[in-house]
């Protein structure tokens, strides 16, 4: 990602500590995942935010001045040098606050503390805040005073703040996150590492979003993403494959494929949630392919949308910078299934046109007025068409 860019001028890259570690972050794990970062290749990729979850500060209270204490058992060597490392491989680093007086982990949140903790992060060398709404009022309009307030201490730090806001779509952050300063809103709960919803027993009990029904979500919302402010449909569960905190049994290959396909054409933020110290060769391909980014970073931010529903199977659409399009097609069944695409589905001329599976990398067909293809359950086969 190029400095000279407005932030999040395309969907903001990274990786997040929450999904593979929860609670159990370390500043040895943090500095070996800037490590691999850089030297996977990832980073060049664009994937420039490590960004650190919850649970990283001591939980029992703030100092006597009331100032956050990073965990001194997890981050012996502080979290300025633990900034200055990231920086110095060229990459930007990120915290995690809640909007309330306690982290959805319990820890302290940064209710009345926001520009404190705004200008602690700041003299740290922080880049970029995600800030949760556990333990906050359920309306609307005490959200946005929150964000705000949050908002406005960032900015009047003077260091340039990507705000992440974290309260999960239930008061329609779509509508308002630009204007409290957020250049990303997730739109939905907690996503798990699962195709289906998962009842997770923790609390009262609440459901863990599987992969499909983001679908929904994603199409919902599409008219709302774009250049600096985009629909977050939380960190990837790509190459968790079972392990970590949103354990929902873990996907299969062509289910990941199919994440990264829509996180991809939606204009998701794209932020690894696997261990990526220890990237097997099916994560490293799901993670790196190029044009399949190119298509989530695609200049002008247009998220993709449903343009066709056969049986089980959707066509989705999304325009490129270059006239051409993405397009997904996507069997939500459990049965493989012939999709036919038809140009005028798709918004094209019936004139002759190059399509090109994204994933494979190799052109497949020419289409001129409709072509048929076989998808497999659970399969997204990611296509560009060129006029
Ligand atoms: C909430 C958020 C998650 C994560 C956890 C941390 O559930 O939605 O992404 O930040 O809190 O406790």
């Amino acid at each position: 990602m190029s400095s000279a860019k407005p932030l999040a001028s395309t969907p903001p890259m990274g990786w997040n500590s929450w999904n593979m570690f929860g609670s159990s972050i370390h500043e040895s794990s943090i500095r070996e995942t800037a490590d691999a970062l850089a030297s996977s290749g990832l980073r060049d990729l664009g994937y420039a935010y490590l960004v650190i979850d919850d649970c990283w500060s001591v939980k029992a209270a703030r100092d006597s001045d009331g100032n956050l204490v990073a965990d001194p058992a997890k981050f012996p060597g502080g979290m300025k040098a633990l900034c200055d490392y990231v920086h110095d491989l060229g990459l930007k680093i990120g915290i995690y606050s809640d909007a309330a007086e306690k982290t959805c982990a319990g820890y302290p949140g940064s209710l009345g503390f926001e520009e404190q903790d705004a200008k602690l992060w700041a003299s740290w060398g922080f880049d970029f805040l995600k800030y949760d709404y556990c333990s906050a009022p359920d309306d609307q309009a005490v959200a946005r005073e929150r964000y705000g307030d949050m908002g406005a201490a960032l900015r009047a730090t003077g260091r340039e703040f990507l705000f992440s806001l974290c309260e999960w779509g239930g008061r329609a952050p779509h509508l308002w996150g630009r204007e409290v300063g957020a250049q990303m809103w997730r739109v939905s709960g907690d996503i798990f590492d699962s195709w289906i919803n998962v009842w997770v027993p923790h609390g009262h009990g609440y459901y863990g979003l599987g992969v499909d029904v983001s679908l929904d979500i994603a199409n919902d919302l599409a008219d709302f993403g774009g250049p600096g402010g985009w629909n977050d449909l939380d960190m990837l569960v790509v190459g968790l494959k079972g392990k970590g905190s949103v354990s929902g049994g873990g996907l299969s290959f062509l289910e990941y494929q199919t994440h990264m396909s829509l996180w991809c054409i939606a204009c998701s933020p794209l932020m690894i949630g696997c261990d990526i110290r220890k990237m097997d060769t099916e994560t490293a391909f799901l993670l790196t392919n190029t044009e399949v980014l190119a298509v989530n970073q695609d200049p002008i931010g247009k998220p993709a949308r449903r343009v066709v529903r056969q049986g089980t199977c959707e066509i989705w659409r999304k325009p490129l910078a270059d006239g051409s399009v993405a397009v997904a097609l996507i069997n939500r069944g459990s049965s493989g299934s012939d999709v036919s695409l038809r140009s005028s589905d798709i918004g094209l001329l019936d004139t002759r046109k190059q399509v090109r599976d994204l994933w494979k990398q190799e052109e497949i067909a020419d289409l001129e007025r409709q072509t048929t293809l076989r998808v497999q359950p659970h399969e997204t086969i990611l296509l560009k068409i060129t006029a």
